[in-house]
């Protein structure tokens, strides 16, 4: 259903690969919100996936633009800005990468640079987006700018590896620039952290369809899907939440306010608990110390 949220509005959307995606979803959404936006990706994943059907069915069209290059992203925001007549209303930020996790370099077994890609990729393009952003004056008084991120930034998750890291930064950086934008122009900058969804991005990470299963015991309102999370997106670019800034909103069905639910407790009762395997090890301990 849409409630014409966005009309008149003008925006960019990073990290549209395949109709998995995230962007993806937002883009559809936006779209039917009355939004109208530039896309763009890397020109590697424009090949790999398939963003210029998006493009068509939205109307718009793709610049490529890697975004952890600067000219790349000067040329993407005054093409983008001259395509639609005039400056930003939001941005999306839908980016994430981590080589580390893709060659299954494990987080006691870090390539630096590898890291220092990971990093640059998944956090600090967001930076340069909106400092880019800022000196050109891309964005339009009362703008918001939201990024994607995940509960790794605060609590630790088996398997998310460096990019628990990289999202820390990436809202730390929302908090920083959120001062500095909100204060001069009143644009706001949040992060949305998600629950685990499947798409490309994240079924590279290693047990993916596990912490899937745990995540959805974990929730009381379940994880919370793609289509799910750009509807929420698309609140935030609306006027109805215009001071909402420099915050990490959860969009998770309630897992980041969880310890133990029934949900995940009830996989315990099916077959051995922890203690009991740890228990079975000692008492075979034993019995080989009684043998001799
Ligand atoms: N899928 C999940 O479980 C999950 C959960 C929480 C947060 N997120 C975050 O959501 C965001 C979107 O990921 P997704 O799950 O939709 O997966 P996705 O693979 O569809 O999207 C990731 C995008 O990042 C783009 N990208 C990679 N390197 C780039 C670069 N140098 N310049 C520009 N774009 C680049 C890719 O081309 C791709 O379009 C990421 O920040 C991800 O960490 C995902």
């Amino acid at each position: 259903m849409a409630y014409n949220l966005l009309k008149g509005k003008r925006g960019l959307i990073f990290g549209a690969l395949n109709d998995n995606s995230i962007a993806w979803k937002t883009a559809e959404r936006v779209y039917e919100e009355g939004g109208v936006f530039i896309l763009t990706n890397t020109p590697a994943s424009m090949k790999m996936g398939n963003v210029n059907q998006l493009a068509e069915k939205c109307n718009t069209i793709v610049i490529p633009a890697d975004a952890t290059d600067v000219s790349d992203l000067e040329n993407l925001i005054v093409k983008g800005m001259e395509h639609l007549g005039g400056k930003f209303d939001f941005v999306l930020h839908s980016i994430g990468m981590s080589p580390n996790v893709r060659k299954g370099r494990t987080y006691d077994d870090l390539n630096y640079h590898y890291l220092q890609q990971t990093f640059d990729i998944s956090a600090i393009s967001f930076h340069k987006i909106l400092q880019t952003c800022r000196k050109l004056d891309a964005i339009n008084d009362w703008g918001s700018v939201v990024a994607l991120s995940y509960v790794a930034a605060q609590r630790t998750l088996y398997g998310y590896n460096d990019m628990a890291d990289a999202k820390a930064l990436l809202e730390s950086i929302a908090r920083s620039f959120g001062y500095i934008y909100g204060r001069e122009k009143n644009i706001r900058i949040n992060t949305v952290s998600q629950s685990p969804t499947m798409t490309t991005a994240g079924g590279g990470i290693m047990g993916f369809d596990k912490l899937l299963d745990f995540a959805e015991r974990m929730s009381p309102l379940g994880n919370a899907t793609a289509d799910e999370c750009a509807d929420y997106i698309i609140t935030l670019f609306s006027d109805l939440t215009r001071k909402v800034t420099m915050q990490n909103l959860f969009h998770d069905g309630g897992y980041s306010s969880m310890g133990m639910s029934l949900g995940a407790m009830s996989i315990y009762r099916e077959g051995l608990e922890y203690n009991d395997v740890k228990e079975d090890k000692r008492n075979k301990k034993n019995s080989k110390k009684e043998d001799k």
